[in-house]
């Protein structure tokens, strides 16, 4: 059983990000599997590890596209990343000290900025990128 699952109504209409907001789906049921399967903390920690890299690299990816093309609502996007980014690095190190608790929060956590950012304000940028040849 997936947490959740990517859906066409999730799309940002710029094709590497819709990649990549999958890939972080695919992470977060990683996470959710691993733990429905008992795994340790240190496989639950290496998969919040590449969930936090590839956070990073997926929120400086749209932030790079945004600067280039002058995108005017980036200080809300930068915003939105740098809480976001800080409350899962917090979850991150609350789980690996081993607060076992923490699992179901946190995933509902996950799940609900994940859907919500990107059906918010990630998918107001997709007519301003396709509008620039950036599909
Ligand atoms: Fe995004
Ligand atoms: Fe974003």
């Amino acid at each position: 059983m997936s947490v959740i699952e990517w859906q066409p109504a999730f799309s940002v209409l710029v094709s590497r990000f819709d990649e990549q907001h999958k890939g972080l789906i695919n992470l977060i049921n990683d996470l959710h599997s691993a733990m429905q399967r008992g795994e340790g903390q240190v496989i639950l920690g290496n998969i919040f590890n590449s969930l936090v890299d590839y956070t990073k690299n997926h929120f400086a990816d749209e932030e790079r596209l945004m600067e280039a093309n002058g995108y005017p609502d980036i200080s809300r996007q930068k915003n939105s990343h740098d809480l976001l980014l800080k409350r899962v690095v917090e979850l991150q190190g609350e789980f690996v000290k081993g607060n076992s608790v923490l699992s179901v929060t946190v995933l509902n956590f996950l799940r609900d900025w994940l859907t919500n950012h990107i059906q918010g304000e990630d998918k107001m940028y997709g007519r301003f990128f396709n509008d620039r040849g950036i599909f």
